[in-house]
This record gives C-alpha cells, structure tokens and sequence, in this order.
C-alpha cells in the first residue's frame, strides 16, 4: 500500500517544531502568520504539538503529492468538526461512498454541462451590475467582497439548484452559513479541546443557523419532489439518482447534506477568489491595465460567453494568481489510517496532517519574490517548470475540488463582465485583513469605489 518505512526512517518526535507555548499562543492569534512561519523555520515536514498529538504540516510539492495522489487511500479527512453542517456530503465522507457518489455527481460538472450554464452565470452577474449603477452614479463605495458572496450564492442557486427557493430564503440562508462558519473558525485552532457541553459563545447562534439551514433546504426537496415535470439540474439529478447495486435512491438526509455541501463549497471560496481578485487588480494598475486591453480587444463591448473564457488567457492569469497569493480554501487536512513515511520520517496510524496551499504558494524556493504579483507565472512556460503540487487552490489528486471547472468559469466571466464596465479602486483609508475564517477572507470586506472605464478616456 506505501513506501513501507524502512530502517533509515527516523521517529515522528525527530521532526522539528516550534514549542509548545508558541504554538498555543501564535497559531491562536494569527494561524496564517504562524503556519507559514513554522514551515519556513523547520523544513519538510515541520511538527506541532497540540494536545498531546502530533501533527505534522506538509508544504514540499513532493511531500502533497505523496499525501493527496500516491498513497491517498492512506490518509481520510475526518472532518468531524463539519458534520452537524455538511452532513454526509460528498466533501467529507470516504472510501466506497465517496467513489460512488463522486461518479453521480460529476456529471453535472462536466464541460458541457458548464458551457451550458455559462449563460445563468453571465446573467446572475449582469443583475449585480444593475444593482451597482447607483454607486458608480453617486461614487459612494460598496462591500465588493460581500457583493462577490451575493453573486456567486445567486450563481450556485440557478445552476445548482433552479433558484428554487425565495430571494428572503437566499438571504436567510447565506447569511445563517455566516454564522456556521464563523463557528467553526473558533474550533479551528482551539489549543484545548473542551468537552461538548461547555457552552461555547457563538454555539447557540451555530445551533439556530443550523436549524434556518434545515428548514429551507428540506422545503426546497419536498417541493422539488412534487413536481411533476422538475428542471434539469443537480437537485432533480439527485432526488433521481438510484444505486447501481442496490436500485435505491437517496433519502431527504442524504440530499440535504450534498445540498448543503454544494451551496457552501461552490460559493463562498469563488466570491473570496474574486474579492482578493479585485483587491490585487486596484493595487496593481500595471496588470491591470494588461487585463482590460486583453477585455477590450476580444469582446469589444459585448457580453462575455463561456467561449471566450478560454481565450480570455491573462485575465485566466490574474485570477490564478490572485488564488496563489490568497487560496480560499487555505487549509485542508488528513490522517494516516496505516503507518507511513513522509520525507524520511515514520508517521504512525492516526497522525493528522496540515496541508496549507496559503504555505506552499508562498514558498521562495517554488515561486522567487513570494509576494509580487505576477501573473506571467502562470504562462504555460512557467507552469511547465514547476512541480504540478506546487499549486493546489483546489487541491490535486483523486479527491480535487469537484467545482474546479465551474469555478473557473465563473471568476473568469466575472472578472471579464465587471472588468470592461468599471475599474475598482481601494478606498484608500480601508484596513484590508485577510482572516481565516474556513475560507481565507478579508476581515472586513473590501470597500472600493467603481469608475466607469469609458470615461477614463
Ligand atoms: C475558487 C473556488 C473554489 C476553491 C478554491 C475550492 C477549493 C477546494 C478544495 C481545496 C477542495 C479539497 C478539500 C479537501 O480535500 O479537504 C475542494 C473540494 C470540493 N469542492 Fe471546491 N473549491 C472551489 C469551488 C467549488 C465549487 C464552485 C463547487 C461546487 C459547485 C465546489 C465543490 C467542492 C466539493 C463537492 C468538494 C469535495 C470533492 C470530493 O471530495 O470529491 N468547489 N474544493
């Protein structure tokens, strides 16, 4: 099953690590600084102590690949944490399951299947647009980051789901998700684990989120099965899905995580992508303005389709680049099920492991001047030099991020529609903080001012 350890390999405790008080007291404050800090300080692999366990965080391209494509039946996700949101959704249950379901569900997310809804994407856009002409009239600034979450959930409820539900239930939902996140970024790196019962601030809040959740997505099913001639999207593929072996389909629980699972997976992480996106572009006029003249001269004004995203290639770029600097999903994790060996070290059975694209993608021996933007690194030239784990926003291997492709498509329309109407400049006073609420997002939302770019002359 693996590189069985060999003699050579040395104990877990043999690999270096910061001590135990700074671990409690930094990965607490600022989880981002102090990953990034310990795989910089201590190598390939690093170690953490936390409650008496040790957890290893891996960062070299050799180290991921060996974890998420190699030897991936070795290490499970063990998302408990998410489990009164996501359920049994196809992000965290394993094995058999997951092979099975991952083959339902991959349909709705081939290229086709995209292409065609290219169109609901664009329109979704265009009606945020609309909504934004009163402040490009007035230059009172807007959120972008919260009107990117806007978008790309209205996005996820056409596509996915039909828009079956009511614009005061998208609101109520999105905004109950906000809460349940916010509830697990607490968790996170809690140094201590506290017993269930301990009322957590916040738990209460989780609780109610998770009802609202509930009851506007068990709806959303009943309706949808009464329907006598039901859209084709990914709800009606699963209220119709039958097991190969055993002909059965799936019950109401089973379709409410996976429908769950979707709505958080496939918006919260595209609208972060696209807020930073824009963050990046006002701060960077040089590629900016690279960005629109390759706008300009391939759609001449008119709307963007699902055509032009692969021409659209250092729009592409930015939007690459922009995930390197701030993936959204900026953390991810696994446990050994069997003893292992990573970079000459044992790992014993139950070993979690950090993996942080927000660290590999900021490595200097994979990407010199860490922190320049530069979407040239993303030619086909350079992408060819680099190890492919050098860069996973979306992960790599079997267990990859399902929505890649539409995500893709989506940012990439976005960027294009929005970025031939306006340029989006920082407010110049705005503190912008990136916090790793689950998703890497900026804590206090990104205020820009929208100039219409016609005018500029
Ligand atoms: C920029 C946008 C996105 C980013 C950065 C992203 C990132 C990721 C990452 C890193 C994983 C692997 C997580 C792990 O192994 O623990 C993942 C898995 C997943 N993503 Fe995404 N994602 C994005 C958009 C989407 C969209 C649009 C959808 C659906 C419409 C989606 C659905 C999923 C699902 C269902 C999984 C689990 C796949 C499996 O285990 O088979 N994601 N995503």
């Amino acid at each position: 099953m693996t590189a069985s350890p060999t003699t050579a390999a040395q104990p877990i405790e043999a690999i270096p690590g910061p001590p135990f008080l700074q671990v409690i007291k930094q990965a607490w404050q600022d989880p981002l600084d102090f990953l990034l800090n310990t795989a910089l300080t201590y190598g390939d692999p690093a170690r953490l102590r936390i409650r008496d366990e040790n957890i290893l965080v891996i960062s070299h391209p050799d180290h991921l690949k060996h974890v998420l494509q190699d030897n991936y039946k070795n290490y499970v996700k063990g998302y408990e944490v998410t489990k009164p949101l996501l359920g049994e959704g196809l992000l965290t249950i394993e094995g058999h399951a997951w092979r099975k379901r991952r083959r339902l569900m991959q349909p709705m997310f081939h290229r086709r299947r995209i292409a065609a809804m290219a169109d609901t994407m664009v329109a979704e856009i265009e009606k945020m647009l609309a909504r934004w002409e009163p402040y490009a009239a007035s230059g009172q600034p807007l959120d972008v980051a919260a009107e990117m979450m806007h978008m790309t959930r209205d996005v996820i409820l056409a596509t996915m789901f039909s828009s079956s539900i009511s614009p005061e239930e998208a609101e109520a939902a999105g905004q109950a998700f906000q809460v349940a996140l916010a509830h697990f970024d607490r968790y996170m790196f809690m140094p201590v684990q506290l017993p269930d019962f301990v009322p957590l601030p916040g738990s209460r809040r989780f609780r109610r989120a998770i009802e609202t959740l509930d009851r506007i997505v068990y709806g959303l099913i009943r309706r949808r099965r009464q329907m006598p001639d039901p859209p084709d999207d990914l709800l009606t593929m699963l209220i119709q899905a039958r097991d190969e072996e055993t002909g059965q389909g799936l019950s109401d629980a089973q379709i409410r995580d996976e429908v769950m699972t979707i709505f958080l997976a496939g918006h919260e992480t595209t609208a972060n992508a696209l807020a930073w996106t824009w963050y990046l572009l006002s701060l960077h006029p040089v590629q900016a303005r690279r960005m629109w003249a390759e706008l300009d001269q391939l759609l001449e004004g008119r709307t963007p389709t699902f055509q032009d995203v692969a021409e659209l290639r250092y729009t592409t770029q930015i939007f690459q680049e922009a995930m390197r600097l701030y993936p959204p999903a900026w953390i991810f994790a696994r446990t050994a099920v069997a003893q292992d060996e990573i970079g000459g070290y044992t790992v014993p059975a139950g070993t979690p492991i950090l993996i942080s694209p927000y660290v590999t993608h900021r490595r200097p021996d994979l990407w010199p001047n860490p922190l320049g933007l530069d979407p040239e690194r993303f030619s086909p030239e350079q992408v060819k030099e680099r190890p492919r784990f050098a860069y996973l926003p979306f992960s790599r291997g079997p267990r990859v991020c399902i929505g890649e492709g539409f995500a893709m498509a989506e940012g990439i329309l976005a960027l294009a529609a929005v970025g031939q109407r306006y340029r989006l400049d920082l407010l110049p006073t705005f503190p912008v903080k990136p916090q790793s609420a689950g998703t890497l997002r900026p804590k206090y939302g990104i205020k820009m001012t929208l100039h219409p770019r016609k005018e500029r002359g």
